[in-house]
């Protein structure tokens, strides 16, 4: 095992085999990169958009995500003019919702600073909302060929065991950017960059196929035998648990929804109303007392739809569901937490961007018969 102290000194790849690792690896990215729909142009537009869908999920997923989004919005000017709910609902599913709306932000940017064009200038695409130094980097390479380096989870792992790194790679990031860098054939930065990440997607992903690797032989951990020691993680933070209610209240064959507001969590999404479950109380209770307090709805449970469990990056929830009628027939809320309400029927979800786990309900709900038993109760 090598010392950091060392400064790497007895690597496989020595700086004279800088170049045939890169030819090697471009050959093998050439015949071996995957046909992605922002591979046949390089258009910014398609590359920022890509990049920012990427870094919250794989690949396949990204793909479809990317194909729906480029068909309704397909350049900047269109995503500066929709409205946030269009963004949003096209971003339903992929976490980390304050990237969609960073994008947003970033395409009215454009249009005002910079014509509709997406700028070429390192320092222009970093100024953007949500491009931090990996995002302007991939960009600056991939869309516009800039000499520059985009190091994501893939390319930390790659460096890491070749390089044999024995502590966890956050607190090695100088050390991985400059081999990434040195790395770098100059005037080749859009293939290298993205042969460094598919081969650490394809090939030495988490569990390692070595056997098809075109730079095996440089990578130490590989000589070592230790490629499943690197890299070497983080110990983990415990997942906090939550218990949360919410209630799907039904009058006259609608549901009622509500818009969350524009900050906090779930900011603009709209919502079953409801909330975290507080010590002594049961699930049911939190749900009557919530509506009571958000909207001044007098509500009376009509039994229990299921318990929903939802895992996000840092803590799980476990929904627990009621179907709700109104205890008097004023279907009127004064809204506490929320800007706008609807009464819709049940076909009309879809149209609503919900969050994760009440968009679990809602597609629990299309086959649970007591919703439609509920949806056709005669007024009383
Ligand atoms: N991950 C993020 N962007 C990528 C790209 N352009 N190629 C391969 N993997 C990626």
């Amino acid at each position: 095992m090598l010392s950091r102290a060392n400064g790497y000194n007895s690597c496989m790849l020595h700086p004279q085999d800088h170049s045939a690792f890169a030819d090697t690896l471009l050959d093998w990215f050439e015949h071996n990169s995957r046909p992605l729909p922002w591979r046949v142009d390089y258009h910014p537009y398609h590359v920022w958009i890509s990049e920012i869908m990427l870094q919250q999920t794989q690949m396949e997923r990204g793909v479809d995500y990317f194909q729906r989004w480029t068909e309704q919005l397909p350049d900047i000017a269109s995503v500066a003019a929709a409205s946030e709910d269009t963004v949003l609902k096209l971003w339903e599913g992929l976490g980390y919702y304050s990237r969609v709306r960073n994008l947003h932000k970033a395409a009215r940017l454009i249009m005002e600073r910079h014509g509709g064009v997406f700028p070429e200038d390192l320092a222009a695409i970093r100024d953007l909302p949500g491009i931090g130094e990996y995002t302007a980097g991939a960009i600056a390479s991939i869309a516009f060929g800039q000499d520059v380096v985009c190091v994501d989870a893939n390319v930390e792992r790659v460096i890491a065991r070749m390089y044999d790194i024995d502590t966890p790679v956050k607190q090695n990031m100088p050390f991985i950017r400059s081999t990434a860098q040195a790395l770098l054939p100059s005037g080749r930065a859009r293939e290298f960059n993205q042969a460094m990440m598919e081969l650490g997607a394809l090939v030495c992903s988490k569990k390692a196929h070595c056997a098809s690797c075109p730079v095996q032989q440089w990578c130490e951990a590989n000589h070592l035998g230790i490629v499943h020691e690197r890299p070497v993680p983080v110990p983990r933070k415990p997942i906090q648990h939550l218990d949360v209610a919410t209630g799907v209240l039904v009058h006259e064959g609608r549901i009622f929804i509500q818009k969350r507001p524009e900050h906090g969590v779930w900011a603009g999404f709209w919502e079953f109303p409801g909330g975290c479950v507080e010590a002594g109380e049961a699930p049911h209770e939190t749900v009557i007392r919530e509506y009571m307090e958000e909207m001044e709805f007098p509500v009376v449970s009509e039994g229990k739809i299921a318990v929903i469990n939802h895992g996000y990056t840092t803590y799980r929830v476990s929904l627990h569901c009621y179907f709700l009628r109104l205890a008097d027939a004023d279907p009127t809320p004064v809204l506490h937490a929320a800007t706008e309400y609807r009464w819709v029927r049940f076909e009309e979800l879809d149209n609503y961007t919900l969050p994760a786990g009440h968009r679990k309900l809602a597609d629990h709900l299309a086959t649970d018969m007591r919703l439609t038993a509920l949806l056709q109760e005669p007024r009383r």
